[in-house]
């Protein structure tokens, strides 16, 4: 477990204000009536998605918030500014205002992750439905031409956030997958193609992917009660119960 004594950051934004004119707005608010829910999801369901405010992590949240029943998401970026608009944003597109929060935090670093257990321990009452392990970065570069400095911003952002934090948040998870035996908990590991094969992307990038790969593996088996199965691997999640 890792320690440090970084305060809680957690904030319940208002969703009264950034909602038209910011730059996040990619996505038009829906017509009503909102859309039909994609997913079904357990009763009470709460998640956590790293990297929330743009790309895949914005989607993510976005499409849990609009699944039925409702469920609570807190989305984690380090930028307080853009995770205050994105907030605002969700709230008012998915009608959830109570139901998404947000934390600011670099997922990179030791305090930065204890800011989100903090936060998913206030916000959920130390349950935790699901963790999206979203957030990832890319210095697209030859290897020759790599730098120390970018090698160590890749492997901290996309394989040491996602094995720490995962380690961190496990206590909810398992304590969620207890009072739900029938549902369990999930762990979503976002990796890359260029974890499988050389897609030109950059060989620390590729490399630090493969190694989310295998973490997914090996928790799938660590965690998953009856170990993990081969549909688990393939997909790169994996449920707890
Ligand atoms: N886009 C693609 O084509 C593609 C393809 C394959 C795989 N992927 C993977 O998919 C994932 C998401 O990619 P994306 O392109 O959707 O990302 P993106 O649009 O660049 O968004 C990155 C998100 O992560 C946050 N973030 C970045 N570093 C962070 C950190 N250290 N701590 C906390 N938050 C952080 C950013 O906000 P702040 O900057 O405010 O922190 C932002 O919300 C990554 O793991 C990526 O490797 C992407």
């Amino acid at each position: 477990m890792e320690k440090d004594s970084t305060s809680s950051h957690l904030t319940h934004y208002p969703t009264h204000h950034h909602t038209t004119t910011h730059p996040l707005t990619v996505i038009q608010p829906p017509s009503s009536p909102l859309p039909t829910p994609m997913f079904t999801l357990p009763q009470n369901a709460t998640y956590c998605v790293t990297g929330g405010t743009s790309g895949i992590g914005l989607e993510v949240a976005r499409l849990l918030l609009l699944s039925a029943p409702p469920c609570r998401v807190l989305i984690v970026a380090r930028r307080s500014r853009e995770l205050e608009m994105t907030v605002a944003m969700l709230a008012q597109e998915c009608d959830a205002e109570d139901r998404v929060l947000g934390v600011p935090a670099d997922v990179s670093t030791p305090p930065g992750r204890a800011a989100v257990s903090r936060a998913v321990e206030e916000a959920f009452g130390g349950k935790l439905t699901g963790l999206v392990n979203n957030v990832g970065c890319n210095v697209r570069k030859a290897a020759l031409e790599q730098t120390g400095g970018e090698y160590d911003a890749m492997v901290a952002t996309n394989m040491s956030s996602t094995y720490f934090l995962s380690k961190l948040l496990s206590p909810f998870l398992f304590e969620r997958a207890r009072g739900d035996i029938a549902n369990g908990s999930v762990v979503v590991n976002v990796s890359s193609m260029a974890g499988v094969y050389s897609s030109g992307t950059g060989a620390v990038y590729g490399m630090t992917k493969a190694a989310v790969n295998s973490l997914t593996r090996s928790l799938a088996c660590e965690w998953s009660k009856g170990g993990g199965t081969t549909e688990n691997y393939r997909r790169f999640s994996f449920s707890l119960r």
